[in-house]
C-alpha cells in the first residue's frame, strides 16, 4: 500500500459534495444574512477549499448553484438585455411631512374611508436589481434599465453571498415556480473607503459616493472585479410572482427573510400617516449610526389588494411614495482658499477645509463658485463655514459661522493673472467667472488643440482627443503653433504611434496651413467668436494683421460683431502671449489671409467705405465683396474715420451723420467709377 488516499467513487463524491454546499450555504446565510457567524474564516475556508479539491476531481459533479461557481473566470463581451415580467418602476418623491400627509389624503380619498395601514422602510442609496429565480434556484440577475428591460448582471450579482443561489428545499421558497425579487445592491461605508483608499494609491479616480461605487461594481464586465468590490443588497419587495400570494406587504418581507434573502430589519408597520411621519424623523437623525448611506425612506400601502386597487400612474405605483431627507449638512474651519482652472479656462475658488465626515465620506473641499459668491457670503480663510452634500454635488459651502470668526483674514480677492500660467484673466461681462484665456496655458491646452483641429476649424485629419492630449503630455505641444513644428522624429517617439500614421499627420498638418482666415479665427478658441462670427471678421478685415490691430470700435461697427464679442476679442489679441502664438503660427506657413480674397488692385487700400441706401445695380453682398477686391474695408457705421460714403436710394441717418463729419459722399453711378466699372 502507498501513502495515498484512496479516491472515493463518482457516487460518492457527488453526495459528499452535496452535504458540503449545504454547509457552506448554511454558513454564508449565518453570516451574510443574519449577521451571525457560527464558525471562524478558517473553518469556513477549509469547507470551501473541500468543496474545490472534490469538483476539480470529478469536474462531472460540480453544479450552477454551487457556491464554487460565484466567480466566473472569463470576462463576458458585453452585457445582455434581458425582460423584466413586471416593470421596474420608480418612485414619487416628497420632501416634507405635508407632503407625505397629502400622499396619504389622496389614498384614503380613493378608499372612502377603509382603513389604511402603512409599512416605513429604509431608502437604501444603491442600484435596483431584479432577481429572478425559477423553483428555488437563482436564474437571472437584472438591472431596472428603462423599467422594462435591463441589464443581465447575474454572473456580478453570485459574486454577492448575500444573494443565495439556491433555496435550501426546506424553504418554501424552492417550490415556487417563478418569482422576481427586487432589493438594492449596496456598498457598505466601510468597503467604499477601503476602495477609494486603494484606488488613490494605484492612481485610480476614485468614487464620489458609494453609489457610484456600486454601480461601477455592477458595471464591470469581468465579474472577478465585482468580486472583490464587497458589495451587498437588502431585498424590499416582489416583480412577478407565479404560485403565491401574500396578503400584506409585511408578510411578503416575512417571506423573503424565511426564504434565506437579506431583508432590513428596520421595516416599520405603522397604523397611520403619522406614525410613519415620526418614523421619518426618528431616521432622519440615526442615519449617520448606519453603515450603509440612505437617502430617505419609502412609506408602502401594507395591504395587497389595497395596492392592486390603487394601480400605477406611468411612472410610479400610487401604493408607494419616497420621503427624501434633507441633504446632510457639517461644520468645518476653512483652511484656504485655493483657485483652479478648469478646461475651458475658469477660474474657479475652491474651499481647502479641515477635513470632516460628511455623508459616508471625508470632505476636505468644496466650491466656492466665483468671486461674487465669496462676497456675498462674505467668506473668509480661517472661517467656521457649513457645508453640505446633495447626491452626488461636489460639497458646497452654505454659509459661514459669523460668531465663530475671531481673526479677520479680510475679504478674499481673486489673483489677477491666470494661476496656472501667469497670463492675464479677464472677466466676460456677461458673466460673473473670471477667465484665462492665454493660448499657451496648460491648463486647457489639450481642449485648444482639440478644438484647433477639429473639423470646422482647421480640419487636421487624425488630430483628436487622445493624440492631444499625448502631444499636451509628452510637451511637443505648449502652443497651437506648436502643431506645424511637428516632425516624423518627434511624433515616432509617441506611443501607439507608427510610421504611416505620423505621415498621414503631418499631411493633414500640412493641407490645413490653408484653410484660410475665418477657420483660423475660430480655431483660435476666442471666446463669443463662433463660425458666423469668425467669417464676419474674416470678410471684413481680410488679414489678421488687420484684426489685432483694430481697435474696439473699429469691431463693433462690423454688423455681427456685438460688444461682447468685440471686447473679447480685443482682449485675446492684448495679450503679448497670444501674439507670439499667432506671429509663429505665421512663420509656420499658417494662411493668415482669407482664402479667395486677393486684391485685385490696391486703388482702395486702406480706404473704409460705408453704404447707405439701396444700389439699384448691385446687391448689398457684392458691393462690399468689390470693395475688398480692391483692398478696401467696409464699415456699417460712419465715424471720423471713415473715408467714403456711398448713397443710394432713400438713404438712413448714416448721410446724415457723413455730412455733419464732413466725410466724403458719392452716389451710384460715381462709386461705379470708382470700382474701375
Ligand atoms: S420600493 C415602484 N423600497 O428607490 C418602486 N425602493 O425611487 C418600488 N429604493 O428604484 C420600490 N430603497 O432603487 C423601494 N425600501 C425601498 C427602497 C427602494 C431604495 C430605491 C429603488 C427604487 C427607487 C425608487
Amino acid at each position: 500500500m502507498t501513502g495515498k488516499q484512496k479516491q472515493p467513487s463518482l457516487i460518492q463524491a457527488k453526495k459528499e459534495a452535496e452535504q458540503l454546499r449545504k454547509l457552506i450555504r448554511t454558513h454564508d446565510r449565518k453570516y451574510y444574512v443574519e449577521n451571525q457567524p457560527e464558525i471562524t474564516d478558517q473553518e469556513y475556508d477549509r469547507l470551501v477549499k473541500s468543496l474545490k479539491n472534490l469538483e476539480t476531481a470529478f469536474p462531472s459533479i460540480v453544479s450552477d448553484d454551487s457556491p464554487t461557481q460565484r466567480i466566473g473566470d472569463r470576462p463576458l463581451e458585453g452585457f445582455t438585455q434581458a425582460r423584466h415580467r413586471e416593470l421596474m418602476l420608480s418612485l414619487d418623491n416628497t420632501y416634507s411631512a405635508d407632503e407625505l400627509r397629502e400622499f396619504d389624503a389622496r389614498v384614503k380619498k380613493f378608499f372612502k374611508g377603509e382603513s389604511v395601514n402603512y409599512v416605513a422602510e429604509l431608502k437604501f442609496d444603491g442600484v435596483s436589481v431584479s432577481l429572478v429565480y425559477e423553483k428555488g434556484r437563482f436564474i437571472r440577475g437584472v438591472t431596472r434599465g428603462d423599467g422594462e428591460q435591463g441589464d443581465d448582471i447575474t454572473a456580478n450579482l453570485k459574486t454577492i453571498r448575500a444573494i443565495p443561489l439556491s433555496l435550501p428545499e426546506s424553504e418554501e421558497g424552492s417550490r415556487i415556480p417563478f418569482m422576481e425579487i427586487r432589493g438594492e445592491v449596496y456598498m457598505p461605508r466601510a468597503a467604499f473607503e477601503a476602495l477609494n483608499r486603494q484606488r488613490e494609491k494605484t492612481g485610480e479616480q476614485v468614487f464620489a459616493n458609494p453609489r457610484n461605487a456600486s454601480a461601477g461594481s455592477l458595471k464591470q464586465l469581468d465579474s472577478r472585479i465585482t468580486a472583490q468590490r464587497r458589495l451587498d443588497l437588502f431585498c424590499y419587495g416582489f416583480g412577478a410572482v407565479e404560485g403565491r400570494r401574500f396578503d400584506t406587504h409585511h408578510e411578503a418581507l416575512d417571506f423573503l427573510k424565511k426564504a434565506g434573502f437579506r431583508v432590513n430589519a428596520h421595516a416599520r408597520k405603522c397604523r397611520d400617516i403619522e406614525e410613519a411621519i415620526a418614523y421619518c424623523n426618528e431616521w432622519e437623525s440615526k442615519r449617520k449610526k448606519l453603515d450603509y448611506d440612505i437617502d430617505g425612506m419609502v412609506i408602502k400601502v401594507d395591504s395587497t389588494d389595497q395596492r392592486s386597487r390603487l394601480g400605477v400612474t406611468a411612472k410610479s405605483p400610487r401604493f408607494a411614495i419616497s420621503y427624501k431627507f434633507p441633504a446632510e449638512r457639517a461644520e468645518t474651519q476653512l483652511l484656504d482658499i485655493e483657485v483652479n482652472v478648469g478646461r475651458t479656462g475658469t477660474l474657479t475658488p475652491v474651499a481647502v477645509l479641515k477635513p470632516v465626515f460628511l455623508a459616508g465620506t471625508t470632505v476636505s473641499r468644496a466650491s466656492l463658485h466665483n468671486e461674487d459668491e465669496i462676497r456675498r457670503k462674505d467668506v473668509q480663510i480661517g472661517d467656521w463655514v457649513l457645508i453640505e452634500k446633495a447626491g452626488e454635488i461636489i460639497p458646497q459651502v452654505i454659509e459661514v459661522i459669523k460668531h465663530k470668526r475671531d481673526a479677520k483674514a479680510g475679504p478674499f480677492r481673486m489673483p489677477l493673472r491666470c494661476p496656472v500660467c501667469g497670463g492675464p484673466v479677464s472677466r466676460d461681462p456677461e458673466e460673473v467667472a473670471l477667465r484665462c484665456e492665454s493660448l499657451t496655458c496648460p491648463a486647457q491646452l489639450k481642449e485648444r488643440v482639440v478644438h484647433f483641429a477639429q473639423r470646422d476649424a482647421m480640419d487636421i485629419e487624425g488630430l483628436g482627443d487622445s493624440l492631444a492630449q499625448q502631444l499636451v503630455d509628452s510637451r511637443l505641444v505648449k502652443s497651437c503653433a506648436d502643431i506645424y513644428s511637428l516632425t516624423k522624429g518627434k511624433l515616432l517617439a509617441l506611443e501607439r504611434m507608427g510610421e504611416k500614421s505620423a505621415e498621414n499627420l503631418l499631411k493633414g498638418i500640412e493641407v490645413s496651413k490653408n484653410r484660410g482666415l475665418s477657420r483660423l479665427f475660430f480655431a483660435l478658441g476666442i471666446r463669443h467668436v463662433g463660425q458666423t462670427g469668425a467669417q464676419a471678421l474674416a470678410r471684413h478685415f481680410g488679414s489678421m494683421e488687420k484684426v489685432v490691430s483694430a481697435s474696439l470700435e473699429e469691431l463693433k461697427e462690423i454688423p455681427q460683431v456685438g460688444p461682447v464679442m468685440a471686447g473679447s476679442i480685443r482682449q485675446f489679441f492684448e495679450s503679448a502671449l497670444n501674439k507670439t502664438v499667432l506671429e509663429r503660427l505665421k512663420e509656420a506657413g499658417v494662411r493668415t489671409r482669407e482664402a479667395g480674397v486677393h486684391p485685385v488692385s490696391g486703388r482702395l487700400a486702406g480706404k473704409v467705405i460705408v453704404f447707405t441706401g439701396e444700389l439699384a445695380g448691385f446687391s448689398r453682398s457684392r458691393a462690399e465683396e468689390l470693395i475688398r477686391h480692391h483692398g478696401g474695408g467696409v464699415s456699417s457705421v460712419v465715424t471720423k474715420k471713415t473715408n467714403l460714403v456711398v448713397v443710394g436710394d432713400s438713404p438712413g441717418s448714416k448721410y446724415e451723420k457723413a455730412k455733419r463729419l464732413g466725410v466724403d459722399i458719392i452716389n451710384e453711378a460715381e462709386f461705379k467709377k470708382l470700382i474701375g466699372q
